[in-house]
């Protein structure tokens, strides 16, 4: 059994793109330029927006944080938006989700300039993708496949079984796998699928990203498999000094001795999915270098 270490291949590639940053900030006179808005103070989505910034420091990259408050009206948003939308200054954003509930998140989503539309969401991105165009990638799908190409994970003419249907990761990550690039066959997996741990035992390579811990069991797993856990439930613990931990979907110890190659939780998949957002926005800053030049 092989560790698949996220956060060895996340700071390879990290070290390629800050060395990209140094070429067009040296070209055009900037770094690439992110740019996140928050909405409210949701724990989860605090930290992880300060995790982008930092990551975009650590590359050399710009990075912006537009802060409102929970109550903020839909025009202020939009506004803002637009904005960003139309300054050259900035090459890609986000808008964090989730959003209060008074706000409409596909409607918010739609309103995102695609060519800036760095997590993927836009349908004009999602239905590129789809059709195997150039187009952003939402960050853990792209980031899961790095992982498979760095450790030349063989995956063409394989069944791979992802659970979830999520448009942010099981959908487009089913997508990529059926691909010609990847060349794998696809079951998906979801809510209302019968026969679970049968299918899941014919995987050559099972995603995971249902968010219920240990979930994956060692019956539900051929000998030899590859799994990929997207798994992060906050769970509680009384090992961490913040009194809880991420669990993944796998059970780890009992799953792990059956694998050919394995994603840890932490330290799989989510460094990738952090990685990915700095390779779209890297991405968004050489195409328009290239409209400019
Ligand atoms: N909330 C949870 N994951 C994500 C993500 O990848 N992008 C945005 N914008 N919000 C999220």
């Amino acid at each position: 059994m092989e560790l698949i270490d996220g956060n060895i291949v996340a700071k390879e590639i990290k070290e390629e793109i800050a060395a990209e940053a140094i070429k067009i900030r040296e070209s055009r006179g900037r770094a690439p330029h992110l740019a996140a808005i928050l909405v409210g103070h949701d724990g989860g989505s605090e930290s992880y927006v300060n995790f982008k910034m930092k990551d975009c420091h650590e590359v050399g990259f710009e990075s912006s944080l537009i802060r409102f408050e929970d109550d903020i009206q839909e025009k202020e948003l939009f506004d803002a938006i637009e904005k960003l939308n139309s300054d050259p200054q900035v090459d890609g954003f986000i808008v964090q989700l989730p959003l209060p509930k008074h706000l409409d998140e596909q409607k918010v989503l739609e309103a995102i300039n695609p060519a800036k539309d760095v997590d993927g969401f836009h349908p004009v991105n999602v239905g590129k993708m789809m059709t195997g165009l150039p187009s952003f990638v939402s960050a853990t799908p792209l980031g899961i496949t790095l992982l498979l190409k760095r450790y030349k994970i063989e995956t063409s003419g394989k069944h791979c079984v992802v659970i979830g249907r999520s448009n942010i990761v099981g959908r487009p990550m089913s997508v990529l796998m059926s691909q010609k690039e990847m060349n794998s066959t696809v079951t998906v997996l979801h809510s209302g699928s019968k026969n679970i741990k049968e299918i899941c035992a014919s995987a050559d390579i099972l995603i995971s990203a249902m968010g219920k811990p240990s979930f994956v069991t060692s019956d539900m797993v051929k000998e030899g498999a590859v799994i990929i856990d997207v798994g992060t439930t906050r769970v509680p613990s009384t090992q961490t000094k913040s009194g809880f931990k991420l669990a993944g979907d796998v059970d780890f110890e009992n799953v792990a001795p059956k694998c050919s190659f394995i994603t840890p939780v932490p330290g799989g998949v989510g460094p990738m999915t952090r990685l990915a957002l700095l390779l779209n926005t890297l991405n968004a800053a050489k195409v328009l270098t290239q409209i400019k030049h």
